[in-house]
C-alpha cells in the first residue's frame, strides 16, 4: 500500500469512527423492568403477553431487560425477532428453533454452516427425525430445556412479534403449529415450570384471539406497553444532551410543551421531530408534520362514509367501544381494516379502540377542523 492509498484509507476509518449527533433515547422504563424482572424471579407458572400499539417501546424494553440480565446472571435466553425471519413452512420453523450441536457433528460442513447459532442445538439426525415427522420437536425442545434447568440456568423463551406469521402453517399430520406451539408454551409453564415464556405483540387482533382462548387466559400474564408519560416526554425533551447526545440545539419549556401537544409521548416521532430541527425552525417542522398526518388520513378515507363516521366519533372520543360504533354499517369489518392499516389499535384486555401513535391523533383533529 502506498502512502497515498494508506491516507485514504485512513480517512475512511475517521469517518467510521465519528460520533453521531443524534443517537436513540431510552427514557425511563423503571416500571416496566420491574414488572419484568418480578416476573422471572418466580417459578414459571404462565405466560407474559406484552402487547400496546404498535411503536410503543415493547421491543426495545425486551432488549434493554435482556441487556441488563445479562450483565447479572446466569441466564439462557432462547430470543427470536420474527419479524427478522421469513417462515414460510414447518421446515423454516424447525430451522428457526433447532440447531446443529458441532461438538456431536464430524460430518457435512455445509450443513453446519446452515444451522448455526439457532435456538436449541440438536444433532444432525434429531433434526432429520424432525424433519420427516418421526420425531416430535417439542418433545426435543422439553429436554433441551430440562437439560439446562439440571444446569442451574434459568431460561427465558422471548417471541417479538409477527407470531401470526405462524398461523397457517402445518406440521406434519395436520397439527397446526401455532396451537402448538401455545401448548408446548402451556406445558413448559404452567404445568412443567422449565421455562419463562414471553410475547410481544402490536397486532391487537392476534392478541385477541389469544385473549379469548379461555384455556390460554387461564395461564396468561397480559402487560401493556405504552407511550411515555407527559414528565417523561418533558423530562427527554429537556434533556436533549443527556438522552440523546445531541449538542448542537437545546429546547425551552414551551417548545417541549409544542412538541408534546403534536405527538404526545411518541418516541417514534419524537426522535424525528429531533432531526428535523438539526435544519427547520421548529414552528416549521411541527406545521410539516401536521400536515403529513393530516395526509395520511385523507389518503386513508378517500370519499368513504362510513370511515369518515368512525373518525368523528374518535375525534369526540378518542378511545372507542363497540358500542360507540354499532350504528354505523360494517362497523366490524371495518374496525378491524383500521387496526390492520395501524389507524387504530385494539385492546383486547379492555375491548376498546384508539388512535395508533398519537400522531394519528392530531391527523384526524386536524381534518375535522378543516374539513
Ligand atoms: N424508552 C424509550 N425512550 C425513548 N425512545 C424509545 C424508548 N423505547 C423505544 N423507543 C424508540 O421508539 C421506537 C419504537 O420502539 P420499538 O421498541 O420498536 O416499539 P414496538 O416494538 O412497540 O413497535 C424506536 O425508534 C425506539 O428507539
Ligand atoms: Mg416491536
Amino acid at each position: 500500500m502506498n502512502t497515498s492509498e494508506y491516507n485514504s484509507l485512513l480517512n475512511y476509518l475517521t469517518v467510521f469512527i465519528m460520533e453521531y449527533k443524534q443517537e436513540p433515547a431510552f427514557i425511563n422504563r423503571e416500571k416496566e423492568l420491574q414488572t419484568l424482572a418480578d416476573f422471572i424471579d418466580k417459578r414459571p407458572s404462565e405466560i407474559l403477553f406484552i402487547h400496546g400499539p404498535k411503536s410503543s417501546g415493547k421491543t426495545t424494553l425486551l432488549y434493554h431487560f435482556l441487556k441488563l440480565l445479562s450483565e447479572k446472571s446466569k441466564i439462557d435466553t432462547k430470543f427470536l425477532n420474527l419479524r427478522e425471519i421469513l417462515i414460510v413452512s414447518y421446515k423454516d420453523f424447525l430451522k428457526l428453533f433447532f440447531g446443529l450441536d458441532y461438538n456431536q457433528a464430524k460430518d457435512d460442513v455445509k450443513e453446519i454452516r446452515e444451522y448455526d447459532i439457532k435456538v436449541f442445538k440438536v444433532r444432525v439426525e434429531t433434526l432429520k427425525g424432525m424433519e420427516s415427522g418421526q420425531l416430535d420437536p417439542f418433545v426435543i425442545m422439553k429436554k433441551e430445556l430440562q437439560k439446562l434447568v439440571t444446569k442451574g440456568i434459568k431460561p427465558i423463551i422471548i417471541i417479538i412479534d409477527e407470531l401470526q406469521a405462524l398461523e397457517n402453517i402445518y406440521m406434519n399430520g395436520q397439527r397446526e403449529l401455532i396451537k402448538e406451539l401455545f401448548n408446548f408454551f402451556v406445558a413448559m409453564t404452567k404445568e412443567s415450570h422449565l421455562a419463562h415464556v414471553i410475547i410481544a405483540s402490536s397486532d391487537g387482533y392476534f392478541v385477541d384471539t389469544i385473549y379469548n382462548d379461555s384455556k390460554l387466559k387461564k395461564c396468561s400474564k397480559f402487560f401493556e406497553v405504552d407511550y411515555l408519560t407527559r414528565e417523561d416526554t418533558l423530562e427527554w425533551l429537556l434533556h436533549l444532551e443527556k438522552y440523546s447526545k445531541i449538542k448542537e440545539y437545546t429546547l425551552t419549556k414551551e417548545q417541549a410543551q409544542k412538541i408534546w401537544d403534536t405527538v404526545g409521548g411518541s418516541m417514534w416521532e419524537i426522535q424525528s421531530i429531533l432531526s428535523d430541527l438539526f435544519h427547520m425552525p421548529l414552528e416549521q417542522v411541527l406545521e410539516t408534520y401536521k400536515t403529513s398526518m393530516k395526509g395520511l388520513i385523507v389518503d386513508y378515507t378517500r370519499t368513504n362514509k362510513d370511515k369518515k363516521a368512525v373518525f368523528k366519533i374518535v375525534n369526540n372520543k378518542t378511545v372507542i367501544s363497540f358500542e360507540d360504533v354499532k350504528e354505523i354499517e360494517h362497523h366490524e369489518s371495518l374496525l378491524q381494516d383500521m387496526v390492520r392499516n395501524n389507524i387504530l389499535y385494539y385492546d383486547p384486555t379492555r375491548a376498546v379502540f384508539y388512535p395508533q401513535g398519537k400522531s394519528v391523533e392530531p391527523g384526524i383533529q386536524i381534518y375535522f377542523d378543516e374539513n
